[in-house]
């Protein structure tokens, strides 16, 4: 993560407008980022971002004429709704991730069912497209589609009205329609439009209470939905612990026995150990459970899988240098499975892991000693599982890995860890272990390319989160090396970057054997959030970014529906703020942050620093009550209410605990706020006395 002599070149953002650059959001339905339309006189007219294609157009545009419409305000109107495929919002318009659906979820009146004029206003399409439509027959209707499966429900190659389906409007709009909220769009008959919400809501600081001096870097909320998680330490440890209860004063009670050591098989050291932990989404039901940790192939024949510094990707391991002095594909990256069956009755009660692996499911050699992720993640929506991947190290990825398709560093993989392949399927595909590929894998079909590939153009992904109610967002950090550290928002085929780009700038390395990837050969999606390394003062003189989550916690109200990253160096948190909610645009601002004084664990504070000593920030973590979690290397900290560090949210009065509705929309972004400068002075000022007592 060090410095270097590097030849930078800066270019500003609005130079970036001009080079042809896909947006990191709204998503397609594919789960893509949209692009500029690359064609002109498409039937779909979205002129400035767009997920349909030319073959797409063509596609839409034959379909509606099939439908054979003669009603010039109805078709009108179906040609809206086919077109909204094309929306940079489809994937919000099409719910993807729930039962797929034909047509989008039309706007609904919200106002109430009785008020029979508000369900004829303008703004309430689902009505107006009811109204419109009700009586014309249309052929290969997409709506009967809609309700293909249903019994009584006439075939698709009839010419049906809407009439034939549904009883009524109310029955159409029950069946179709629904509102704009704050997670999703609905379609109103225009490309989707979203209102800046403006309201600055100040969130003057976040207050923290230490809850016990464990030193973790993983963990994960119970599928069982208790107030349990597993926590883990970099050397291989695992414990189950119970949570307690915000502000009741009780600590983290970890089970007497670890609920699984690894640390035999762990190499531990700097960058390597225990990285990553997940339970599969059927964990309830199969009692499987996941590891992704490092290993060294001198421990055993356990830890030798194939080196990442191939001929494939024009890398010759006896050429190879590693920085550690040991030889290239010592160390290696590792997913494996275990289980819990056979420790308790179910799933659910099983305090402890068994401790032989079930199956091996990924061994990869590593060329350097550095920058290789490790966190694994199941996709809420797909059950996938998705594996993080940094550079593999040596300074500036000097073969070129993140942008080679071929290579599997720097990249996000994908994984259906519930197919086991044949052993043919293993040899064909060149696999690196027992899994298979998702068919809708950007390369599942390309002969030559990662078929693991989900994402491309990573340095050190460190720390990616799924939105808990928005599972399409999908943001991981990435550690940057010289100028910027970066929060990227994931999509399918999407390529962030590096090391063509550092964050937004573009990166010229000083070495590069083998060859360079220009930017005008690559569409660069750049980062949603980030800061200048510049910006970080810390003690190591250095800088590497922790990526946090959503706060989807009414815990502290006035934190709700923001990012949450930091710098791993402890001295720097942010708050992203989504403005307007589900464009993908963010601010983010530093945030001050306190020890609460009625802390279940004393949180220290360190002389030298303004700030309380929390040490390496190693990741952060959510419970399933969505609280989240500091994992630090001086302990474990819960973001509680504001007023326990005597901060002020306005909204924490309003109790009960206030849901989504009520939540903070936006704040004012780029500038620290005069509150936030004063508290922060404040807890200095506290500081300074609280050492000059200690000193009596
Ligand atoms: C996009 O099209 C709309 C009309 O469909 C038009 O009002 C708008 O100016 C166009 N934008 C650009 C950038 O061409
Ligand atoms: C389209 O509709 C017209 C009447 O509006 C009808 O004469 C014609 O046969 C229809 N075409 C098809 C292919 O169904
Ligand atoms: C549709 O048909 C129904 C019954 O046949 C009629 O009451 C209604 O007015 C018609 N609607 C339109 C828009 O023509
Ligand atoms: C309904 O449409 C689908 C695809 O458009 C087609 O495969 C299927 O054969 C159609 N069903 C009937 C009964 O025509
Ligand atoms: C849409 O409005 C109808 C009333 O017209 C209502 O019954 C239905 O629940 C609404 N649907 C949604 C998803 O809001
Ligand atoms: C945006 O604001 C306008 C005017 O305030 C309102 O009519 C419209 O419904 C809003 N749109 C959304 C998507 O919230
Ligand atoms: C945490 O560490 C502090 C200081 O070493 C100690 O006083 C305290 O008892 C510890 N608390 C727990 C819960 O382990
Ligand atoms: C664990 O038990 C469940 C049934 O309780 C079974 O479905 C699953 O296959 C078992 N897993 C292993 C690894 O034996
Ligand atoms: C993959 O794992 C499954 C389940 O443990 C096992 O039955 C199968 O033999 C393994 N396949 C290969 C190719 O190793
Ligand atoms: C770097 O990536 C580009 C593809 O973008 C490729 O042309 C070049 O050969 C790569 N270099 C190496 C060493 O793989
Ligand atoms: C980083 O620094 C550049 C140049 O000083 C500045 O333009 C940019 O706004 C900074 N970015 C952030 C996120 O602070
Ligand atoms: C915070 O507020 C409480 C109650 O108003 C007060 O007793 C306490 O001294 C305050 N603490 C600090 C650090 O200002």
């Amino acid at each position: 993560m060090g410095g270097g002599i590097r030849f930078i070149i800066l270019l500003f953002l609005v130079l970036l407008q001009f080079l042809d650059i896909s947006v990191a959001l709204p998503l397609c339905t594919d789960s893509r980022a949209p692009y500029a339309p690359n064609y002109r006189g498409a039937f779909c007219a979205y002129n400035e971002t767009t997920c349909c294609n030319y073959a797409k157009n063509m596609k839409l545009k034959q379909k509606f004429f099939s439908m054979n419409v003669s009603d010039t305000d109805c078709a009108s109107l179906l040609k809206s709704i086919l077109c909204a495929r094309c929306d940079p919002f489809s994937a919000e318009l099409f719910r993807i991730g729930s039962v797929p659906r034909e047509v989008p979820v039309l706007c609904n009146s919200t106002v109430s069912q009785d008020s029979t004029q508000s369900l004829q206003s303008t703004n309430d399409f689902c009505s107006k497209v009811w109204n419109t439509c009700q009586n014309v027959s249309i052929v290969n209707s997409p709506f009967s589609a809609a309700l293909q499966g249903r019994a009584g429900i006439p075939t698709n190659s009839s010419s049906t009205k809407l009439t034939n389906l549904w009883q009524s409007q109310s029955d159409f709009c029950d069946a179709l329609g629904g509102a704009s909220d704050d997670g999703m769009a609905c379609f109103a008959g225009e490309p989707v439009t979203l209102n800046s919400t403006g309201i600055p809501s100040p969130t003057n600081g976040m207050c923290l209470e230490k809850i016990g001096n464990g030193s973790y870097i993983n963990m994960v909320a119970h599928p069982d939905g208790s107030n349990r998680a597993l926590f883990s330490n970099q050397q291989g440890v695992i414990w189950l612990a119970t949570i307690p209860d915000e502000g009741s004063g009780g600590i983290l009670e970890l089970e007497t026995s670890p609920f699984l050591d690894l640390t035999d098989e762990v190499h531990f050291d700097t960058e390597f150990g225990l990285l990553g932990i997940a339970f599969h989404p059927k964990f309830m039901e199969n009692g499987r459970f996941f590891a992704s940790f490092s290993c060294d192939k001198a421990n055993g024949p356990n830890c030798d899988g194939r080196c990442a510094c191939n001929s494939d990707v024009n890398c010759d391991p006896a050429k190879l240098s590693p920085d550690s002095g040991a030889e290239p594909c010592r160390y290696q990256s590792v997913i494996a499975e275990f289980t819990v069956n056979g420790s308790a009755s179910q799933p659910s009660m099983a305090s402890r892991a068994n401790p032989s692996e079930v199956r091996r499911i990924f061994t990869m050699g590593l060329p350097f000693t550095a920058h290789h992720g490790g966190q694994i993640l199941f996709g809420p929506n797909d059950g996938y599982l998705y594996f993080m991947m940094g550079d593999g190290g040596g300074m500036a990825d000097p073969y070129n890995f993140s942008q080679n398709k071929r290579s599997l560093l720097g990249k996000i993989m994908r994984f259906d860890i519930d197919k086991t392949p044949s052993s043919d399927e293993v040899n064909d595909l060149d696999l690196w272990g027992n899994y298979s590929i998702p068919v809708d894998n950007p390369y599942a079909n390309v002969k030559g390319l990662a078929k693991e590939i989900w994402a491309m153009g990573f340095r050190n992904p460190w720390r990616c989160c799924f939105d808990s109610i928005r599972p399409s967002y999908f943001l991981c950090a990435d550690v940057g090396q010289d100028q910027y550290e970066e929060v990227n928002l994931i999509t399918k085929e999407g390529n962030y970057g590096w090391r063509v780009y550092e964050g937004p700038y573009l990166f010229s390395p000083s070495q590069s054997p083998g060859g360079n990837t220009t930017p005008s050969s690559i569409k660069a999606i750049f980062p949603v959030m980030g800061y200048n390394r510049s910006d970080v003062n810390t003690n190591e003189g250095s800088a590497s970014i922790t990526g946090g989550y959503f706060y989807r916690s009414t815990t502290d109200p006035c934190m709700y529906g923001k990012y949450l990253y930091a710098d791993l160096y402890g001295g720097a948190i942010w708050v992203g703020s989504e403005n307007p909610i589900n464009s993908g645009k963010f601010v983010s601002s530093r945030i001050s942050f306190n020890c609460a004084h009625d802390t279940p664990v004393n949180c220290s504070f360190s002389p030298e620093s303004s700030l309380p000593a929390l040490s390496y920030i190693f990741s952060f973590g959510e419970d399933n009550n969505k609280d989240v979690y500091l994992l630090t290397n001086s302990g474990v900290y819960r973001i509680v209410r504001a007023s326990r560090c005597n901060y002020t949210c306005a909204k924490e009065t309003t109790l009960p605990s206030p849901g989504p509705d009520s939540s903070p929309r936006s704040e004012a972004g780029f500038y620290r706020d005069p509150y936030s400068t004063f508290v922060m002075l404040t807890s200095l000022l506290c500081l300074v006395f609280i050492n000059y007592y200690a000193l009596l």
